[in-house]
């Protein structure tokens, strides 16, 4: 794991091609960011990425959210992905909660265009089937800001694991 200060001195393209996957498949982020280097703290990088994104526009917020893969879903999962899903307990699910689930993310795509994104580290299946029908009533302009929340959740603890202080 790299140091803090190891990350502020690397190139440009170094940094974000280590730091680019705390975001799913977004680098833009952390190419965005790397400029502001050096950061004093983890928890001040984290927050430049946090603002790097707030000041995008909304496509590119749009993108982000929609660079994630489902939640018991058929996509080819990143590896930082399938531990996620994991930790939530959604490698063993039983037949009749998969199908639960892949129905409430058809229904969330079909209102949102785009995919229900929860922290799947602080959730376990059991919080996440919850959250899928309150989620489902709210606006679209909530639920996009529900998104860029949890995906800051993700990111902090990928961070966590990717650097020391
Ligand atoms: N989609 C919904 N939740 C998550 C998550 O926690 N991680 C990833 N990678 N994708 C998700």
């Amino acid at each position: 794991m790299p140091k803090l200060a190891e990350l502020n001195a690397l190139d440009g393209a170094e940094f974000t091609r280590l730091v680019g996957p705390v975001f799913e498949h977004s680098p833009w982020i952390a190419a965005r960011t790397a400029a502001q280097r050096p950061f004093a703290s983890r928890d001040s990088l984290q927050a430049a990425l946090i603002a790097t994104v707030a000041k995008a526009s909304d496509e590119e917020k749009l993108a982000l959210i929609r660079a994630h893969p489902d939640l018991i879903g058929d996509a080819h999962l990143t590896a930082a992905s399938r531990a996620e899903q994991a930790s939530a307990g959604l490698q063993d699910v039983h037949a009749d909660e998969a199908a639960q689930f892949r129905e409430y993310n058809r229904q969330y795509r079909e209102r949102f265009g785009f995919p229900f994104v929860i922290c799947a580290r602080l959730n376990k299946k059991e919080a996440i089937a919850q959250a899928f029908p309150v989620r489902l009533r709210n606006s679209r302009q909530q639920e996009m800001e529900t998104a860029l929340q949890e995906i800051s959740k993700i990111a902090e603890l990928r961070l966590q694991d990717l650097v020391h202080e």
